[in-house]
């Protein structure tokens, strides 16, 4: 399975942070952000990566990952989101990568705990369709929120004022290779992007999506809080305890 990780956008709620640098290329401890979600991706057998980027310190990437040396790989692949049209936008520029291979795709400020091999093994075995990962949250009304019904995803919306459950969609997603035929069926949503969250519903209307819990902590990165808290939890894991400012 190949991977992609998406780091386009502008970053805007994190302002002046971003002001002069790329959200993905911010500390999270110890590393620059963009090292987890592509540790994710390697820690989980995917050797062939494609970053996508966007904005105005796209450069900045290929000075600091080059091919790949620091996880391992032979090579890594680039590419370039002009403005932020949204996830799914920046998805779409997988398509030449991808090649007609199934994908996992994970975005470029997610950091979780685990290991994902088993999440990567069980989608390749399905063969077709997505899968999703999920995760039970204080704070449904962030996120894309997954409706349940046994053992389905009855719908996902995005960031609901009244959450159907607690459980937030992750930005760690695995699809076959019709992602990019749904991709070129979506318009823009309110907020002038086209939605990871239709391309799922999407899957989902057609009885082609399956879920998994993911294990361990999960936090995305993008807002003052949830950068601060990623830097607790590696900074944790790191140390295996909590770590005491003197
Ligand atoms: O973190 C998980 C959540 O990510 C999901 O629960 C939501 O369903 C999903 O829409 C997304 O929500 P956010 O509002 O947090 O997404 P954000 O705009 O912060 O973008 C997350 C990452 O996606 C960002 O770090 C880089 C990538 N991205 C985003 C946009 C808008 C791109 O590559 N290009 C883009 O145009």
């Amino acid at each position: 399975m190949k991977g992609v990780v998406l780091a386009g956008g502008l970053g805007t709620r994190l302002l002046p942070l971003t002001k002069v640098t790329n959200k993905h290329l911010l500390p999270i401890y110890n590393k620059p952000m963009i090292y987890y979600p592509i540790g994710t991706l390697v820690t989980a057998g995917i050797r062939e990566i494609l970053i996508v980027t966007g904005g105005n310190n796209a450069g900045e990437f290929l000075r600091l990952l080059g091919n790949g040396r620091d996880f391992g790989l032979k090579d890594l692949h680039y590419t370039y989101q002009e403005g932020e049209g949204g996830i799914a936008e920046a998805l779409n520029l997988a398509e030449a990568f991808s090649d007609g291979e199934p994908i996992a795709v994970i975005l470029g400020d997610n950091i979780i705990e685990a290991d994902i091999s088993g999440a990567v093994r069980r989608f390749a075995e399905q063969k077709t369709g997505a899968r999703i990962l999920l995760k039970e949250v204080e704070d449904p009304e962030r996120f894309g929120v997954a409706e349940i019904r046994g053992d389905l995803i009855a719908g996902i919306e995005e960031k609901p004022k009244s959450p159907k459950s607690r459980f937030a969609v992750t930005g760690i997603y695995m699809y076959d290779e019709t992602v990019f035929d749904v991709i070129k069926t979506l318009q823009p949503s309110n907020r002038g992007e086209l939605e990871i969250t239709d391309v799922n519903n999407h899957y989902i209307r057609k009885g082609r999506m399956t879920f998994e819990i993911l294990d361990g902590w999960w936090t995305d990165a993008g807002t003052f809080e949830s950068l601060f808290r990623a830097n607790c939890l590696i900074a944790e894991k790191e140390n295996g305890k909590r770590t005491e400012v003197r």
